[in-house]
C-alpha cells in the first residue's frame, strides 16, 4: 500500500550559490520527522515549491511531486494566511495575528491545487496523510471529489483552547474540513481535548462526539494524541561519525575550559530566544563569578524572513545579542556566540555533544524536536535539558525540571542548578530520557499512526 504524504514544505531547498545547484534539508520539525518516514516507505511526497526539483534535474531519495506556487500565492497563502493568521493564533499570540481577507481565497486556491495534484496520482489502495496547518482544507476538497481512500491528518503545531480558537474567523470551515479524515492526530492530550471541545462547540448539531470519535456524514473520525519523534538510531550514528567527531574536536579546542550552554531554534518569536538571552543576562548579573567562565552558543535558523513579525524578531535578536555581549565582554571573551545559519545536521549534532546544557525556552511549541535530538545525541549521557513548560514535549517525556520562559528568574535559577548538578545525577537523568526517546522513536510514531488509520 502506498503512502501519499502532503505537506506545504518540500523536504529539501534548492540553492544556487554561483554556478552550482545544491540541495539542503529544509529546516523545521516537520521535515526532520517525515524524511526518515519516507525513506522507509513506498510512497510519494506531495509538497509545494517555488523552484521545482525536476527543473534542476535533482533526484531525491524518494518520489516527490511538487505543486508549483507563484509569488502571489506565497505572499497570501504562505506568508499571509498560514504565517500571519494561523501560526500566531494557534501559538497563543493573538496580538500578532493580522487579518487580510484576501488571504483566505489564496489558502483555498492552494489547497485546491494540492487536491488536484493528489487526484492525478491517487490509486484506490493508497492512504493519504495530510500534514499541518497549511493544508487543513485538503481533506474536505478530496472528499468532495469522491475520494474514498483513508485520509489521515496530523497537526504539528498546538491546537489552541476554545477561547483562542474563537478568535479565528475561519474556525468553522477548518473544523468542517478536518472531520472528513478517518484519523486526526495531535501531539498531546491537551491539543486533542481542545480540538474536541471546539468541534463540540462550533459543530453542534452537525457532528456527534462519542468517546474520542466524531460521527459526521456517516463517517467516524478518530482523534488521537500521538507525540511525534526522531530517528534515534540514525542520530546516534551521526553522533559517532568521523566527521562529527572532528567537528567536535575543533569545537572543544575553541571553547576549552568553558561551561557550554546551547540553544538551537528556528528564529521565530514563539521560540523565546529573546527571553532566553534575558534569562542569561539575569544569571550573569546575579552570578558575576561566571563571567568569562560560561559560553552560550545560540544557533538560530533563518525562517520566514519575508514576514513582518520575523523581520522584527531578527532585528530585536541582533540588538539584544549586541547589548548583552557589549555589557559583559572582556579580554576577548563574550557570553553569547550567535550563529544565524541553517547548519548541516552533523554540525548541529557536534554542538549537541559539546554542550553541557541546552535551553529550550519556547513560549509555545507544538512539540519541539530539538529537545529529543539533544537527548539522542548524548551518547555518553551527561548534558542537561532545560525545558520550557509550554512545549508539547514537556507534557510527554519523563522529565521534572521545567522552566517558565516568561520569568527571567526561572531561566537563571535553572542555569545555576544545572551547573551545580553532580555528574552522577546528570547521567541518571539523561539515561532515563534516552531510554524513553529510544523506545518512542519516529518509527513507533509512524506505526501507531498508520495502525490507527487502517
Ligand atoms: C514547523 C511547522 C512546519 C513547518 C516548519 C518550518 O515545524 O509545523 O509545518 O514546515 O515549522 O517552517 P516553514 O514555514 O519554513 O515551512
Amino acid at each position: 500500500m502506498r503512502l501519499i504524504i502532503a505537506t506545504n514544505r518540500a523536504p529539501y531547498d534548492v540553492k544556487k550559490p554561483r554556478d552550482e545547484v545544491i540541495i539542503e534539508k529544509s529546516p523545521g520539525g516537520l521535515v526532520a520527522a517525515l524524511d526518515p518516514v519516507m525513506k522507509g516507505n513506498d510512497g510519494i511526497w506531495v509538497c509545494g515549491g517555488e523552484k521545482l526539483f525536476e527543473d534542476y534535474g535533482i533526484e531525491l531519495p524518494y518520489p516527490v511531486k511538487q505543486v508549483k506556487l507563484n509569488k502571489n500565492e506565497n505572499k497570501h497563502y504562505y506568508e499571509g494566511f498560514c504565517n500571519t493568521q494561523i501560526w500566531p493564533l494557534f501559538h497563543y499570540f493573538p496580538t500578532r495575528y493580522k487579518l487580510h481577507t484576501k488571504d483566505w481565497d489564496f489558502y483555498k486556491q492552494v489547497n485546491q491545487k494540492f487536491a488536484n495534484q493528489i487526484l492525478e496520482i491517487i490509486e484506490p489502495e493508497d492512504r493519504i496523510w495530510v500534514h499541518d496547518y497549511q493544508l487543513m482544507l485538503l481533506p474536505k476538497l478530496l472528499r468532495e471529489k469522491g475520494v474514498k481512500n483513508k485520509i489521515g491528518f496530523f497537526l504539528h503545531i498546538p491546537f489552541p483552547n476554545l477561547e483562542i480558537y474563537r478568535i479565528f474567523p475561519k474556525r468553522i470551515e477548518i473544523l468542517e474540513s478536518l472531520i472528513n479524515c478517518d484519523l486526526i492526530g495531535f501531539h498531546t492530550e491537551s491539543y486533542k481535548k481542545h480540538f474536541l471541545e471546539c468541534v463540540n462547540y462550533f459543530l453542534i448539531g452537525q457532528a456527534e462526539l462519542k468517546d474520542n470519535q466524531i460521527l459526521y456524514n456517516e463517517r467516524i473520525s478518530k482523534v488521537e494524541a500521538l507525540p511525534i519523534s526522531i530517528d534515534f538510531q540514525e542520530i546516534q550514528k551521526i553522533a559517532v561519525a568521523d566527521k562529527t567527531e572532528s567537528i567536535l574536536a575543533e569545537l572543544k579546542e575553541t571553547f576549552s575550559g568553558q561551561i557550554i550552554g546551547l540553544g538551537v531554534d528556528r528564529l521565530d518569536y514563539t521560540k523565546g530566544v529573546i527571553e532566553k538571552f534575558e534569562g542569561l543576562e539575569y544569571f550573569l548579573d546575579k552570578n558575576p563569578e561566571y563571567i568569562k567562565k560560561i559560553s552560550f552558543i545560540q544557533i538560530a535558523v533563518p525562517s520566514r524572513s519575508n514576514v513582518q513579525e520575523y523581520i522584527k524578531i531578527k532585528k530585536r535578536t541582533d540588538e539584544i545579542v549586541g547589548r548583552i555581549n557589549g555589557k559583559f565582554s572582556r579580554d576577548g571573551w563574550s557570553p553569547i556566540h550567535y550563529i544565524y545559519s541553517n547548519l548541516k545536521f552533523d554540525e548541529i549534532v557536534a554542538y549537541y555533544r559539546l554542550a553541557d546544557f541546552i535551553i529550550v525556552s519556547a513560549l509555545r511549541d507544538g512539540l519541539n524536536l530539538v529537545a529529543k535530538e539533544y537527548v539522542a545525541s548524548r551518547i555518553n549521557n551527561g548534558g542537561q535539558l532545560i525545558l520550557s513548560e509550554f512545549t508539547g514535549v514537556a507534557e510527554e517525556i519523563p522529565y521534572k525540571y521545567l522552566i517558565n520562559p516568561y520569568d527571567v528568574t526561572s531561566i537563571s535559577n535553572s542555569i545555576s542548578q544545572v551547573i551545580k548538578t553532580e555528574e552522577e545525577q546528570k547521567d541518571t537523568i539523561m539515561k532515563e530520557l534516552r531510554n524513553y526517546v529510544e523506545q518512542n522513536d519516529i518509527y513507533k510514531w509512524l506505526d501507531s499512526f498508520l495502525e490507527k488509520l487502517d
